[in-house]
């Protein structure tokens, strides 16, 4: 499968599923990454891996239509066959996503449907839960509200920071997302009346 990430910051989810595709743990190849950040680092860590980038900085588009649009203008070449959102911190549009239905997928840093939005995991600690983690799910209109693929749980610890309790989520951020993006670039992942469903037995 042909996979495009769009990833706005230090890139370490980008970096999981780039050694994923090399170790051929996932059966596809990064063709292009998308930033949305002047200067984030994902785009060194992609131009190191031969992968072609695209900035587009929200702030020199005179609207949100006309920044996606360059988006989709730009991506359409490279026939993605999955969009890989790690730490994307933009939302779509319900345009946007209908170009990719079920083929746009999520990492998130809290156990959903709780904490969606930013700050999941201080959202977390100041619940007071004693279990947290991290959704990879579809993306759909509604932010942080898609189909589940699959979540990892860590514990909370009393003295937690919201950087211990993040560290700790992060780590298993990396195998969750590889391990959903390897079902779907097998074709292991299926809609059954708005649930994802594995076709793994
Ligand atoms: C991750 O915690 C991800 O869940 C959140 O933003 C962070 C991105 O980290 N949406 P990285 O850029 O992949 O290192």
């Amino acid at each position: 499968k042909r996979i495009v990430i769009f990833a706005s910051g230090r890139g370490s989810n980008a970096d999981a599923i780039h050694e994923a595709v090399i170790s051929g743990c996932i059966n596809g190849e990064i063709v292009a990454l998308v930033c949305d950040i002047p200067g984030a680092s994902v785009m060194d860590k992609a131009k190191s891996w031969g992968v072609p980038v695209i900035l587009a900085a929200r702030r020199e588009f005179p609207s949100k239509d006309a920044f996606e649009q360059y988006i989709i203008d730009q991506i359409e070449p490279f026939h993605a066959d999955l969009i890989c959102l790690a730490g994307f911190m933009r939302l779509l549009s319900s345009d946007f996503i209908s170009h990719y239905t079920y083929r746009i997928i999520n990492i998130h840093p809290a156990l959903l449907p709780s904490f969606r939005g930013l700050h999941a995991q201080g959202q977390a600690l100041a619940a007071g839960v004693k279990i947290a983690g991290c959704t990879v799910h579809f993306v759909v209109p509604d932010m942080d509200a898609g189909p589940i693929i699959l979540q990892s749980a860590v514990p909370v610890l009393d003295d937690d920071t919201e950087e211990t309790l993040s560290a700790r989520i992060l780590t298993k951020e990396h195998p969750a997302f590889v391990k959903a993006v390897s079902l779907f670039c097998d074709d292991k992942l299926r809609m059954d009346a708005g649930i994802v469903k594995r076709n793994d037995n």
